[in-house]
């Protein structure tokens, strides 16, 4: 049976406004209650205030008071699985931890990573 964290991904995915890069990318971001957030790259014509699609997922739960996560699913269309970009990690790691990741395509291919793994020895509030 599919993983509906991945489902809810590639359906994000759909709502992506990429007309700049044509590269569309979907997030599901689920919380420690079992909810789904979800997000999608959001382009703009001044293309540095791009928004990637996990940044979309986590700000949309923080905004909305929710602040433990179990995993997130990113889905693109790329033959090699597109893993969060460094300033995605970056964010991920201050509001998500060490969760795991998950990358899927739309043909049904997927992995799972860490994200200590994909981010290792962050800089994070420990340091201030
Ligand atoms: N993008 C994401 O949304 N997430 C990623 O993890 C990688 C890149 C978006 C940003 C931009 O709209 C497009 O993909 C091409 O870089």
């Amino acid at each position: 049976m599919p993983d509906p964290l991945a489902a809810a991904a590639l359906q994000a995915r759909e709502h992506a406004h990429a007309p700049f890069s044509n590269f569309q990318v979907g997030a599901a971001l689920e919380d420690s209650a079992g909810r789904i957030h979800t997000g999608c790259n959001i382009e703009n014509a001044t293309y540095g205030l791009t928004m990637c699609a996990e940044r979309v997922a986590v700000f949309k739960a923080i905004s909305e008071g929710v602040r433990d996560f179990r995993r997130i699913a990113v889905a693109a269309d790329s033959e090699n699985l597109t893993p969060p970009c460094g300033a995605c990690r970056q964010i991920l790691w201050e509001f998500c931890g060490d969760i795991e990741v998950i990358l899927v395509n739309p043909r049904g291919a997927s992995e799972s990573l860490q994200l200590k793994d994909l981010f290792p020895r962050a800089f994070d509030a420990s340091f201030l």
